[in-house]
Parts: C-alpha cells; sequence; structure tokens
C-alpha cells in the first residue's frame, strides 16, 4: 500500500524505530554518528521498503527510482494481478504518487525519478516529462540517460535551474560530456555509473567508478559521481574506498550490510575484482579525456546504454493497457 500523508509516515516511522532495541540500537547509533562520506541511497521503488531501511540504519540520504523498480512496486503488482492493466496517465499518476511517498523519508540526496525514454524519445520530449516531474516534490533529481538526447535536455535541464541525474552510465567519455554539458549547474549533477551490470559482461565496474573520480579530480566538482547497480557489500565498500560522493544500494545489500554490522573498508582495502563464480574482471584502463571540449564530441554509444533503455521500455509496457 503507498503511504498517505506525512503524518502517517511518522507514526509507522516511530513504531519501527521502537522495535530497534539494545545490541540494534548501539549499532544503528554507531552508523548515525559516524556516517559513510558517501550518502546512501535506497535503489527502488517502494515507500514502505524505504522506510524499513530508514529504521533499519537510522537515516536514508536518497533514493533513485526507474521504470523498471517502479514496475515492480507493491501496489502496481497488486493491480496487475488482479486484471489491471494501468493508462499511461494511470502510471504517470502512480509514479508521482510513490515519490512523494518517498519524498519526505529522505535526506539531502533527494529523489530520482526517471523520464519514460525509449530510443526515439528527442530531448524536448524528455526535457517536458523532466520539467513536469521536477514539480512532483521538492526534493526531485530528474534522470535522463546518457544519450545524445538525454544530454541535450541534461543540457536546457540545468539552465532551468532542474536537478539532474544521468543515469545508464557505462563509459568515461559519457560521464565526459555529462561534465561538459551540464557545466555551470548550481546544484549538483549526478552521474551514475551501473557497476554490476559491466560486471555482468565480465568488465570490471568498480573501474569505472574509479577513472571518473580520477577524470573528474581536474574539474569543478559539479558533477558528483553516484555509483548504481550495486550488487553486493563488496561493491558498496569499494564505492566507499573510492570516494563516490553517493551510492544508490537496493535494501537487500542494505541489509547484509546492516547484518554484517556496517562495515567500513580500512585503508589497506582490496577490491576483490571478480564476479559470482569467482572469475577475474577485465580491468577497464583510464583515458585521458579533456572536460573543456564540447559534450557532443565524445563518443556517447555504448551497447548497455541501448539496452538499458530497451529494458526500462519492456518494463514499463508490461504495466499498461494494451490499445486495442
Ligand atoms: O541503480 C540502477 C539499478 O536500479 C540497476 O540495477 O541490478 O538492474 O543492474 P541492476
Amino acid at each position: 500500500m503507498i503511504l498517505r500523508d506525512t503524518e502517517r509516515v511518522l507514526v509507522v516511522e516511530r513504531m519501527l524505530v521502537g522495535h530497534n532495541k539494545k545490541e540494534g540500537f548501539l549499532k544503528v547509533s554507531s552508523v548515525l554518528t559516524n556516517r559513510p562520506k558517501t550518502k546512501l541511497l535506497v535503489d527502488g521503488g517502494d515507500p514502505e521498503e524505504t522506510l524499513r531501511i530508514k529504521s533499519l540504519i537510522g537515516f536514508v540520504d536518497g533514493q533513485t527510482t526507474n521504470p523498471s523498480l517502479i514496475a515492480k512496486n507493491p501496489d502496481i503488482q497488486r493491480r496487475l494481478a488482479s486484471g489491471h492493466q494501468l493508462s499511461e496517465q494511470e502510471e504517470k499518476d502512480a509514479y508521482k504518487k510513490i515519490v512523494q511517498s518517498i519524498s519526505p523519508l529522505v535526506g539531502d540526496a533527494g529523489v530520482s525519478i526517471e523520464v519514460f525514454a525509449d530510443l526515439d524519445s528527442r530531448a524536448a520530449e524528455m526535457l517536458a516529462q523532466g520539467q513536469e516531474m521536477f514539480t512532483w516534490i521538492p526534493n526531485a533529481y530528474v534522470k535522463y540517460p546518457c544519450t545524445h538526447e538525454g544530454l541535450r535536455a541534461a543540457e536546457m535541464s540545468v539552465q532551468k535551474s532542474i536537478r539532474v541525474n544521468m543515469t545508464l552510465c557505462f563509459s568515461q567519455e559519457q560521464a565526459a560530456a555529462v561534465y561538459a554539458a551540464t557545466r555551470g549547474s548550481k546544484e549538483p549533477v549526478y552521474v551514475s555509473p551501473f557497476v554490476g551490470r559491466l560486471d555482468d559482461q565480465s568488465e570490471d565496474g568498480m573501474d569505472l567508478v574509479k577513472n571518473i573520480k580520477k577524470m573528474y579530480e581536474g574539474g569543478d566538482g559539479h558533477v558528483h559521481v553516484l555509483a548504481a547497480s550495486i550488487r553486493s557489500i563488496n561493491h558498496l565498500l569499494c564505492s566507499f574506498f573510492l570516494g563516490a560522493e553517493l551510492a544508490t544500494v537496493p535494501s537487500k545489500v542494505l541489509q547484509e550490510w546492516a547484518a554484517a554490522g556496517f562495515p567500513r573498508p580500512d585503508k589497506d582495502f582490496t577490491y576483490k575484482a571478480i564476479d559470482a563464480k569467482g572469475k577475474p574482471l577485465k580491468p577497464i584502463p583510464y583515458k585521458e579525456l579533456d572536460l573543456n571540449l564540447p559534450w557532443d564530441s565524445f563518443d556517447l554509444a555504448h551497447e548497455l546504454t541501448t539496452k538499458g533503455i530497451q529494458k526500462f521500455v519492456a518494463d514499463y509496457r508490461s504495466t499498461l493497457r494494451r490499445s486495442a
């Protein structure tokens, strides 16, 4: 069920926090007084889940959502199970209601809301959606894909003071283009390298985070790295170690992190770049790129960005009523 108002959120929140006594309380209070520098976001689409994580950890800095996660929202799933496919308007209204329930639960990293884009979507359409979504909640970040049209939409958005999170980032070139397209933004811009999906094709996704961080050392600091597609505590600890400004993490991994006593990497931390079967991942070499070049001079193409958009479209369509 979607939470209806801030009052109810606070009541449920107090009830949940009330269960955290003794040992659990000590651990939560220690993570509260010694928070990781990396802001923690919940990667999900269910306000009740965000609330549970906030109770478990003691805080949630922000939230990221996307069409796949919204399609998995329990309320939407219940509607689908009862045979009710949604119209486009109903889907949009449901998305709005979900982020409005999450918005008051999170800290200053905000709630990222993703535009509905397919491979043919033009910048103007994305911008129109982004402008509307940005009015839904006071702490919105609008997510656009790291494509040519997504970057054009981002460039126009930051000129209108719309906060943006550039998603489906799989290359250092895309991250350089994000930097160049959003230069001058008054608010931090997020770029979201998808670690797990690079690992899925045997490349070391954490290297992309490391390379982007290194490249941005020569910049003005307006783009913050948001490690995404985090699949394990190993990914999370490495994100802390590399100094990612933010990490968005599925509730399952945050629960594992809490169960392990909220570990942190020490100064000698070494990341094990292996896949789920223990096979070594291929390193991604660093490239010297000039952040002062025009954004559209960078090679933006990446197969995983294309596939990622296609997956979001498929998951979004799965909730929709088929037109006759
Ligand atoms: O943060 C991005 C995330 O939702 C994608 O995760 O596990 O589907 O690659 P995953």
